[in-house]
């Protein structure tokens, strides 16, 4: 049976810069997306309608349904391309669920491109991500992967050139965090005081061009952080683990709970990971590197 098979990594944010909230409830960012080699696969295969199987380590729990927003996606795509929405959808999900690391996000855009290719649509990339930005902020690089700059609500990007792999541990914490709500704390955290417009600075960009990992743990750099650290305040104690294991740097992975932190080379990530997990202070620590594509 004709079946199309799609790739898609989750992502960090090396940089996240918030600014103020907008009349339309978002805010605007300045990011760095670096996309890491964690994967979750899409297949899509003819149907009649729409259907969704998950499987995989994460799919526990996950909705099936049209709130998945791989089938959003699927419906969003169609309704684009003026076609009907008839597809059977597998995903299998090896990227944690509400972690900080756009699982959701990498399902959609794995679903665009797959449904793209299995309905024979010639769209070309400026649409299809078009279709990405409108169902969430993250979608659009997921679609690209690499590294990239984002600007507006995270949808504008621009790549950004790495010069060496970077090796990182992903330290998944037990349960999850809502992205609205981690925004909403930090409003909530500055109040009415004056925030400034969002960047994302020289310092990373030029450390991850040089390809410095001693340089990018250093610019290493999230807004988000003390309201995701208010929320689940155990995230302290694993981002003071990693440091204290010697990690270049770390960080909450975009909303978390998820904390990333980076590792000199490959051995120093492995070892890091294992003194993670050992600490008791996350539920998984796993090794990745990107950028991912
Ligand atoms: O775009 P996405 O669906 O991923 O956004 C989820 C929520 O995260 C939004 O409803 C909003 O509360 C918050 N958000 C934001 N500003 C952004 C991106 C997300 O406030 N740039």
């Amino acid at each position: 049976m004709l079946q199309v098979i799609a790739r898609v990594p989750a992502k960090i944010n090396p940089v996240l810069s918030v600014g103020p909230k907008r009349p339309d409830g978002f805010h605007d960012l300045a990011t760095v997306f670096h996309a890491v080699s964690l994967y979750d696969e899409v297949r899509a295969a003819p149907g009649d309608g729409v259907s969704l199987t998950l499987s995989g380590p994460y799919a526990v729990g996950v909705p099936a349904d049209d709130s998945n927003l791989a089938v959003r996606a699927a419906h969003a795509l169609a309704a684009h391309a003026d076609v009907p929405t008839q597809v059977t959808l597998s995903v299998h999900k090896e990227i944690p669920v509400a972690a900080g690391l756009a699982g959701g996000s990498a399902d959609a855009a794995g679903t665009l491109r797959a449904c793209a290719r299995l309905w024979q649509l010639e769209l070309s990339d400026a649409e299809l991500a078009a279709v990405a930005a409108s169902l969430g902020s993250d979608v659009p690089f997921a679609l690209m992967a690499g590294t990239a700059e984002g600007t507006g609500r995270g949808e504008r990007l621009r790549a950004i050139p790495v010069g060496a792999r970077l090796h990182w541990v992903l330290a998944v914490a037990d349960g999850e965090l809502s992205t609205p709500a981690v925004y909403a704390r930090l409003d909530e955290l500055r109040q009415d005081r004056c925030v400034a417009s969002p960047s994302v600075g020289d310092d990373m960009p030029a450390a991850l061009a040089a390809g410095d990992p001693q340089a990018v743990g250093r610019a290493l750099r999230n807004d988000l952080q003390e309201a995701a650290v208010s929320l689940r305040p155990a995230l302290a104690d694993t981002l003071r683990t990693g440091a204290d294991l010697g990690a270049l740097g770390g960080i909450v992975s975009g909303s978390g709970p998820t904390c990333v932190f980076l590792a000199r080379d490959g051995a120093h990530a492995a070892d890091l990971a294992t003194g993670m997990a050992a600490s008791g202070t996350c539920a998984e620590a796993l090794v990745v590197h990107g950028p991912a594509a």
